[in-house]
């Protein structure tokens, strides 16, 4: 059967993306960010997965105001890096896998879970700028990738207790698939940041830091926190934190197995407007 091995917790500023892009990476203001990757990018070789489920959002690039679904689950066999109006990032395609996709969105809607098939989409920084920051510039991506979209961007967005169930949903999803497949479970986005109005700019090491401590100790704790709290604490776009939640939702400790041994913490400020925090969870 499938099984998660780990789970990978990162922020995707776009800028992060445009500093590799650019070959701007060991300029001083960046290279403390890419310092704290450095772990990350030998721990993916050492620990290659088979298949990387990732939780993202879409900032109104494949999806508009026209249509907004709260979860949606990319069943393509590949996706496009998207055109966010500078061009697409010249970063490889996103190979996908549309059997275990499958498998999941028939599992997870079982489960009681509303997900939204998508079978053509194009993937933006949300999704691209997590995997430059773990696999680096390769030819290719390691492996395939299954997005998973979240909005958090058009009101009303899920909560992260909904977030964190849903995460123990795609765990059971995963693990009744009936091939040996090694799957780690990303969540990315946040940390505190808004990008506008009078609090444009706004950090929160504190808020930031606690939320850290208790995904990795207390998750269903770090789960109660109400969306409120985190647009108050981290700020408008601070609400990305709550796709974190469904990739912790989807470790074994949750269904009662034992506790995720922490391989890699990082924070690090400032990265653009964004506070940049980082885990990687082993199960064990
Ligand atoms: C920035 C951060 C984001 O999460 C985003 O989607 C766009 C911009 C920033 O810090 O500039
Ligand atoms: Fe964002």
């Amino acid at each position: 059967m499938a099984k998660i091995t780990a789970s990978v917790y990162t922020s995707h500023v776009p800028a992060i993306g445009a500093a590799l892009d650019l070959g701007k990476n060991n300029e001083p203001y960046w290279q403390p960010v890419f310092k704290g990757y450095e772990y990350s990018k030998q721990w993916m070789k050492d620990n290659q997965p088979d298949v990387i489920f990732l939780v993202y959002n879409d900032h109104a690039t494949a999806f508009s105001l026209d249509m907004i679904p709260t979860f949606a689950i990319g069943t393509a066999a590949e996706f496009e890096p998207a055109d966010e109006g500078w061009g697409p990032r010249p970063v490889p395609k996103v190979i996908g896998h549309p059997e275990l996709a499958a498998h999941i969105a028939q599992s997870v809607i079982q489960q009681d879970f509303d997900l939204t098939i998508v079978n053509k989409m194009d993937v933006d920084h949300g999704l691209t700028v997590p995997l430059s920051l773990m696999c680096g510039q390769p030819e290719a991506w390691p492996c395939p990738v299954i997005p998973f979209a979240v909005n958090v961007v058009q009101y009303p967005v899920p909560s992260g207790q909904r977030c964190f169930n849903l995460g123990k949903a795609i765990r059971k999803a995963i693990e009744s698939f009936d091939k040996p497949l090694n799957v780690q479970i990303w969540g990315t986005g946040g940390m505190s940041h808004q990008l506008q109005g009078p609090r444009a700019g706004l950090i929160n090491k504190e808020f930031d830091n606690a939320f850290l401590d208790k995904l990795i100790a207390d998750p269903a704790a770090a789960a109660a926190i109400p969306h409120i709290d985190f647009v108050r604490e981290a700020g408008s776009e601070g609400i990305e934190l709550v796709m974190w939640l469904i990739a912790r939702g989807a470790m074994a400790d949750v269904a009662g197995g034992p506790a995720p041994k922490l391989m890699h913490r990082f924070y690090h400020v400032p990265a653009s407007n964004t506070a940049v925090g980082h885990l990687i969870l082993e199960n064990q």
